[in-house]
């Protein structure tokens, strides 16, 4: 099939929630992928950070191929060995005393959110942040603190308040009778790389101990290496009491989870929560083998050091075009801030073979695997520059013009 014919039979029947497609992919290896007319594009941006080794990294290809050909799926009425090995090495590699798996982030924060009610046995409220993304189910999407998201589907789920990001006298303020939780993701990744700032994130800590709630990290897209440690909580030197991970967790097939502590693991009991599919075994094999990859190959320290490369590279390009007004993230998720929206320059840089994001309208985000090379960043980076570099930049308004 050609480009076209696959964008078209998309079009004829499939729900249109995700609007105009840049390309059809059919392939990749690396940081590579190609279309259907065997056009080659860097992928800068790796599935929303979920190919974190890349496409079709040769261990988690296996993984894969070996455990689908001697069991595809059990149910969770049954032990398997590939989910106990995984969930054990999340816990020796975490805070977390026990784990929960379900398929994506939403459902991980949705049973995050029921952990936590049930644990507040009658107190619900939970606290989460503007600008923060948590996922398009009914309880996510009001826990997400976008107003777009939330648009159209009410009415939304009680016990959820909303305050500014970093923001610690706002969250006190916001505590109410019925609050049992704070959720917070420590770099808003849909919200456009906003890194939480320590004090407010040790400031949460405290404040979560001295009032009895449960701190919940929404790790979904900024765990698992990729932001120089293996989960981000680790830069601010605390513990969070529930943590939800998916995107890169099984290695590009659906799996999520959401890890506990003990005291709060257990309040779960058989019959509080299940998933048909969670915790499935080609899944979970697949994430033992990124995992390993992950430890083994220290690509978390090389997301630290990748990541101040490409942090400099788009420093310098914030330094030559006026368009960029900021540079933001962790690690390697990153990206720049424009005084224009970003959609027609992603557009354009893929049109050269480069393929990146724009969240938050003005955002173009990199979320690189973590095996990019600096000449892949090279190549990223001035390609961006090239599309930049053509866009002519509104006129500057003279003082009086825009004030209401
Ligand atoms: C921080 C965060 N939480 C939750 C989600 C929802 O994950 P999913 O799309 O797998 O449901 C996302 C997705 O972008 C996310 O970035």
């Amino acid at each position: 099939m050609t480009g076209k014919d696959i964008a078209s039979l998309s079009d004829s029947y499939l729900m249109n929630t995700y609007g105009e497609r840049i390309i059809s992919v059919v392939r990749g290896e690396g940081t590579k992928v190609w279309d259907s007319s065997g056009k080659e594009y860097l992928d800068l941006i790796a599935g929303i950070a979920v190919s974190t080794l890349g496409h079709c990294h040769p261990r988690v290809v296996d993984a894969i191929r070996k455990q689908a050909e001697i069991l595809i799926h059990a149910s969770n009425l049954y032990y398997t060995e590939p989910q106990a090995e995984l969930a054990k090495k999340l816990v020796a590699n975490s805070f977390s005393d026990k784990v929960f798996f379900c398929n994506s982030g939403a459902e991980a924060n949705e049973a995050a959110i029921k952990l936590s009610r049930k644990f507040g046995n009658g107190k619900y409220e939970i606290i989460t942040m503007e600008g923060s993304f948590h996922g398009r189910t009914i309880a996510t999407l009001t826990a997400t603190g976008q107003e777009k998201v939330r648009k159209g589907f009410a009415p939304l789920l009680p016990g959820f308040r909303h305050v500014p990001f970093n923001d610690l006298p706002a969250v006190e303020k916001a505590i109410g009778e019925e609050t049992i939780a704070v959720m917070v993701e420590p770099i808003q990744g849909e919200g456009g790389d906003r890194v939480a700032e320590a004090e407010f994130i040790v400031g949460l800590r405290r404040l979560c101990d001295e009032r009895n709630l449960l701190l919940i990290l929404d790790e979904v897209q900024c765990g698992f290496g990729r932001t120089g440690k293996l989960f981000a909580y680790e830069h601010y030197g605390i513990e969070p009491d529930i943590m939800t991970l998916a995107k890169p967790l099984g290695g590009g097939l659906p799996l999520g989870a959401v890890l506990a502590t003990e005291t709060v693991s257990e309040v779960f009991s058989p019959g509080s929560h299940a998933s048909t599919f969670g915790g499935n075994p080609v899944a979970c094999s697949a994430g033992l083998a990124t995992l390993e990859v992950i430890l083994g190959e220290s690509l978390i320290e090389r997301a630290e050091l990748l990541g101040k490369y490409l942090l400099g590279k788009l420093s310098e390009l914030k330094e030559k075009n006026k368009l960029v007004s900021d540079v933001r993230g962790k690690g390697l998720m990153l990206g720049i801030e424009l005084s224009i929206p970003g959609k027609e320059i992603v557009k354009e840089c893929a049109s050269r073979g480069v393929l990146l994001n724009c969240t938050a309208e003005t955002f173009i985000r990199f979320l690189p695997p973590l095996t990019v090379t600096e000449e892949e960043i090279d190549t990223g980076i001035n390609v961006l520059d090239g599309v930049l570099n053509q866009v002519t930049p509104p006129p500057i308004s003279s003082p009086l013009e825009g004030e209401d």
